[in-house]
């Protein structure tokens, strides 16, 4: 009984790790349903390519930092948007070097933007 206790546990807490860790496949759930102005997702591609490719990947497919593509279904808008704006860990903040409509057009792009093939 107590190794089988044992065993549950650890099966348990297996799950949970896969659960808490990033082995989802984000891309695959496509972008969030917010809609965005064409306008303000250009003006987001530009600042990403800009501001974040370097460090994200050209597509958002990860490069130093993390693959971005369907992140929007991990965080929502205000979470994403706090993270870009204070940034966390070795991530830095864009608070002070982006205005608040680059940020909002920013974070427009990597939720809904990367999915749009026409905004390329
Ligand atoms: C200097 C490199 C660098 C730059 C530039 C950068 N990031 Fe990051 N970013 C990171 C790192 C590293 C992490 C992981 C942070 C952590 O471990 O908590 C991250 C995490 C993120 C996350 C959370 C991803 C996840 O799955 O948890 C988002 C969203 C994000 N960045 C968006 C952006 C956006 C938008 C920009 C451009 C405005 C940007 N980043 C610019 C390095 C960078």
């Amino acid at each position: 009984m107590k190794v089988l206790g044992l065993r549950l546990l650890l099966v348990l807490l297996c799950g949970c790790c896969l659960a808490c860790g990033d082995n989802t496949d984000w891309a695959s759930k496509g972008p969030t349903g917010e809609q965005y102005p064409q306008a303000e997702l250009s003006l987001g591609e530009a600042v990403y390519i800009d501001t974040c490719s370097a460090c994200h990947g050209r597509n958002g497919s990860g490069n130093f930092g993390p693959e971005l593509v369907g992140k929007g279904h991990k965080y929502s808008y205000d979470e994403q948007r706090n993270l870009v704006e204070w940034g966390r860990r070795s991530m830095p903040g864009f608070g002070a070097s982006l205005t608040d409509a680059e940020i909002d057009a920013v974070v427009a792009y990597i939720r809904v933007g990367f999915f749009d093939k026409s905004a390329d």
